[in-house]
């Protein structure tokens, strides 16, 4: 009997997920191993607690230590991932930096910090691993970004000027590398369950009075951006890219 696109999931696959200790990444490195994904973890952070967790699924699990903003570092990790497991099928780039701060009170260095997080670590982790996905005539790039960029949420300038960057990224990069077989896309998420709201200066405006109604009445949880994530890796998503796809119950309809 012939399997289909879906059955076949992402065995024989390696996915590099960076930002996996903790939150939303680790979600996703659980959801593409039960698909059948080796994984290997990104972070500057001890990701050990996302590493047992995914071996609860897969003995093929690997974490490296790094700064994804440092060019060397960033080196140092590609290539021991490809020492380890000899190929990388997929990016799920979801380092991230979360701050809110009124546009009058950001500084200089608040705002550089956001953008070197953000998108510095994307150039240098995609310019990494493209030529290797080049060679293999297969790759699934995929960028975490926020619903913020529809909503235009204050007190974010830099955040959200951030993720937008992102989008421009996926859609040009996109017309770029998709005669090799490579999609490139964005996940534009709402606050999910992994964030602690509270952490927040200005957390009360932002939820209660601002952030619009979703359509589904339910809390974003990771598995639900673990989903998407997942599919968009699959070898059965071959024809969606360039996109920057909503993922935060309807609250922006984008
Ligand atoms: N959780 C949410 O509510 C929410 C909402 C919108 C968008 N997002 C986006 O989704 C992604 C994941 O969100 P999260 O809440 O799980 O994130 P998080 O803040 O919990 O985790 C981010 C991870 O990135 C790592 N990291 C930060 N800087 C790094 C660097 N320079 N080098 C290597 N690793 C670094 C951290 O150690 C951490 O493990 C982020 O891009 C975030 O902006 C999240």
């Amino acid at each position: 009997m012939q399997i289909t696109q879906f059955e076949e999931g992402l065995h024989g696959r390696v996915a590099l997920v960076t930002g996996a200790a903790i939150g939303n990444g680790r979600a996703f490195c659980e959801r593409l191993a039960e698909e059948g994904a080796a994984i290997a973890i990104a972070d500057i952070a001890d990701a050990s607690e996302t590493v047992a967790t995914v071996r609860a699924i897969t003995d093929r699990v690997s974490a490296y230590h790094g700064d994804l903003t440092v060019p060397a570092a960033v080196e140092r990790i590609i290539a021991g991932v490809l020492a380890d497991f000899g190929r990388i099928d997929v990016l799920v780039h979801n380092v991230g930096l979360y701050e809110e701060e009124p546009f009058e009170l950001l500084t200089f260095e608040q705002w550089q910090r956001m953008l070197r997080v953000s998108l510095d670590s994307l150039f240098l982790i995609t310019h990494a691993v493209l030529p290797i996905m080049k060679q293999q005539h297969f790759g699934r790039i995929i960028v975490l970004g926020s619903d913020t960029v529809w909503l235009g949420t204050p007190y974010l300038v830099h955040y959200a000027t951030a993720k937008s960057g992102i989008i421009g990224f996926v859609r040009s990069l996109a017309a770029e590398v998709g005669t090799y077989g490579i999609t490139v896309n964005a996940v534009t998420v709402g606050l999910t369950a992994t964030q602690d709201p509270t952490d927040q200066p200005m957390n009360r405006t932002l939820l209660k009075d601002i952030t619009p109604q979703p359509c589904i009445r339910r809390a974003d949880e990771p598995h639900d951006i673990a989903n998407v994530v997942a599919f968009l890796a699959m070898p059965a998503a071959s024809i969606i890219t360039g996109q920057a796809i909503n993922v935060d119950g309807g609250i922006a309809r984008h």
